[in-house]
């Protein structure tokens, strides 16, 4: 099991059983090759978990088929414990929780982004943290990215002052079984490529 996922699952047994919902912003498409998304399905499942999901780009009936229901963003946040953030960075989604997404969230949730740094609006978040609007955050990246920094130092941002903010270096699915995972899929997508075959993990066909 990769850390990307036991992130989520940590945060869900602090929590259970008393609270229930657990909401993935930003689910995994069709054409999804690595398992992650799936793997923290089947963790909260087994923890007895509602599962909520906001991806504008899945259906509701192919989330539906892994026992996942569909929503909106505002209607999630309403309503989780746990909410975990697993989106590309894009304009769409630069800064999609924000102050107003934050004011909307339960005041004992936990958020958790394993996705790029910016998608989390820092200092809104620092806000929300030091006056308990929220309980706690894991993030695997910071607004500044610092790995793509020169100079960095945690002065630069306040999070890393916080006893409820744990911050990782967006390594999170480091592990032996990920990097391996990584390789064979690279290696099978070449070899049909060369083989004049269809990749196996072609995203638009
Ligand atoms: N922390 C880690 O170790 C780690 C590992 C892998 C990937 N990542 C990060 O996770 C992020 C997602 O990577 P991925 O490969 O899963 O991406 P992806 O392109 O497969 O996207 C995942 C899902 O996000 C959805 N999505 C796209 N835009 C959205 C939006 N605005 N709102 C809601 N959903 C949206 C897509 O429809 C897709 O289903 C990246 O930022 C990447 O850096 C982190």
């Amino acid at each position: 099991m990769v850390i990307y996922e036991s992130i989520s699952a940590f945060a869900m047994q602090a929590l259970y059983p008393t609270q229930k919902v657990f909401t993935i912003i930003i689910w995994f498409g069709p054409n999804y090759t690595c398992a992650h998304h799936h793997t923290v399905c089947w963790l909260t499942n087994a923890f007895g978990f509602a599962i909520q999901a906001y991806d504008p780009y899945v259906s509701e009936s192919f989330m539906s088929t892994v026992g996942v229901k569909k929503a909106d963003l505002e209607v999630l946040l309403k309503a989780s414990d746990i909410v975990t953030i697993m989106c590309p960075y894009t304009e769409e989604s630069h800064h999609l929780i924000d102050e107003r997404a934050l004011n909307t969230m339960r005041k004992h949730a936990v958020l958790l982004n394993c996705s790029r740094g910016k998608v989390v609006d820092n200092q809104a978040l620092f806000k929300a943290l030091s006056e308990g609007r929220i309980a706690s955050a894991g993030l695997d990246d910071t607004e500044e990215e610092p790995a793509k920094m020169d100079t960095w130092s945690p002065d630069m941002n306040p999070l890393f002052t916080l006893d409820n903010c744990i911050i990782t270096p967006h390594v999170a699915y480091i592990s032996e079984d990920a990097l391996q995972e990584c390789r064979r899929v690279a290696a099978e997508n070449a070899r049909a490529v060369l083989l004049g075959q269809t990749p196996p993990n072609l995203v638009k066909p």
